[in-house]
């Protein structure tokens, strides 16, 4: 089933100047790009973005990185988008994630792990429509 997921570029990626070959790597895993653009989230945004995490330990300094700089949202298709993207990424822990994968390659801490992929179908419909509209999607 042809399928939408929202990822996220995080600001270590757009810092260190890796954008550009992660999204070389999720076009080479057939992923066709519908909707992107680069902001910078407040610390009031990305924490209603990660508003499923605000009971858990890490979440003042996950809200703190996400709004240190510019992030590059996207919404991503192919079949079996959602899980396929989780797999390109890796595990959340870039020393427990597979070879190959964009957090093993470019993560370089549990928090500071690269990408963000929508983890189900209703997460993907909320965060794809928490940055785009649907005039923005192609
Ligand atoms: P994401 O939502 O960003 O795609 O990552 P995920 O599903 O693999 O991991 P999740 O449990 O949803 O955690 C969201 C983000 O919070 C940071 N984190 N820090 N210090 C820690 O123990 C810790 N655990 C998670 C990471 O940036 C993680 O991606
Ligand atoms: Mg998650």
């Amino acid at each position: 089933m042809l399928e939408r997921t929202l990822a996220i570029l995080k600001p270590d990626t757009v810092a260190a100047g890796d954008a550009g070959k992660i999204l070389a790597m999720i076009e080479a895993a057939g992923f066709r790009i519908a909707g992107m653009k680069m902001l910078s989230l407040s610390e009031k945004k990305a924490g209603q973005f990660y508003a499923v995490h605000r009971e858990r330990p890490f979440y003042g300094s996950l809200v703190k990185f996400m709004s240190e700089g510019p992030v590059i949202p996207m919404v991503l298709e192919r079949e079996n988008a959602i899980p396929q993207l989780r797999q390109v990424m890796g595990a959340t822990d870039p020393a427990k994630a597979s070879d190959g994968t964009i957090r093993k390659l470019h993560g370089t801490s549990i928090e500071r792990n690269s990408i963000h992929g929508s983890d189900a179908p209703d997460t993907a419909r909320f965060e794809i429509g928490f940055f785009f509209s649907e005039y923005e999607l192609v």
